[in-house]
């Protein structure tokens, strides 16, 4: 009996897409082979302010992964060219590395994971898919604009977290050069420039995330 080679139905699509979602949310999603930046970098000791602002801000960098990973599945469900899957699989999985070192610093210092992260990847899943069905060259794009807006985001929590805030810094610092690589990415991938008012709704969008985060 030859074997039938296996075709993946949208059934089987919408499975691997709850699955992972329920990773994402809950889980241990599949991490790359890089460490924990901040693992090799010793804890100093910070006020309660600091620890505080701290623990905010990688709530929102926890967040923005969720919706890094939504945005990146809803695109693969998509998106026309396989190689425009191939090219950004690594990218998603290194959000999934982001995710799992802001987790980790979250829980040491002290406070806890956005309440809202099911409603984010929810978001970013339907966000994700429109642009993939739009076309791979405005979802790339979507991706590229994204990553400039994280790194924007990244170098605004630089300024504001603790200077000794060592082990914090590492992971953003790490981040933020992973994000400009997977901007770069997307663009040599085919991605477009997205047009100024798309630009200033997204930058709205991720305003009203990072203050409702902030708290929740
Ligand atoms: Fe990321
Ligand atoms: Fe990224």
């Amino acid at each position: 009996m030859s074997q039938n080679p296996r075709h993946y139905t949208a059934l089987d699509q919408l499975v691997e897409q709850f699955d992972n979602g329920l990773r994402t949310l809950f889980g241990r999603p599949a991490i790359t082979e890089r460490s924990n930046p901040a693992s090799a970098v010793p804890e100093t000791e910070l006020t309660e302010s600091e620890r505080e602002l701290a623990g905010r801000l990688m709530r929102i960098n926890h967040a923005g992964e969720v919706s890094a990973q939504g945005l990146y599945q809803g695109q693969a469900l998509t998106a026309r060219l396989p190689e425009v899957r191939q090219k950004m699989e690594r990218a998603a999985q290194e959000e999934n590395d982001h995710l799992d070192w802001c987790e980790t610093r979250i829980r040491e210092l002290g406070t806890h994971k956005s309440l809202l992260n099911p409603v984010w990847y929810a978001g970013s899943v339907a966000i994700g898919a429109l642009a993939g069905l739009i076309g791979d060259k405005w979802s790339l794009g979507f991706v590229a604009e994204t990553e400039h807006q994280v790194v924007r985001h990244l170098d605004s929590h630089l300024a504001q977290v603790a200077s000794h805030d060592e082990k914090t810094r590492s992971i953003l610092e790490q981040m933020k050069k992973d994000e400009a690589q997977h901007a770069t990415t997307a663009l040599h991938a085919g991605g477009a420039n997205l047009p100024a008012p798309v630009q200033a709704i997204m930058q709205l969008t991720s305003k009203i995330m990072t203050k409702t985060t902030y708290w929740l």
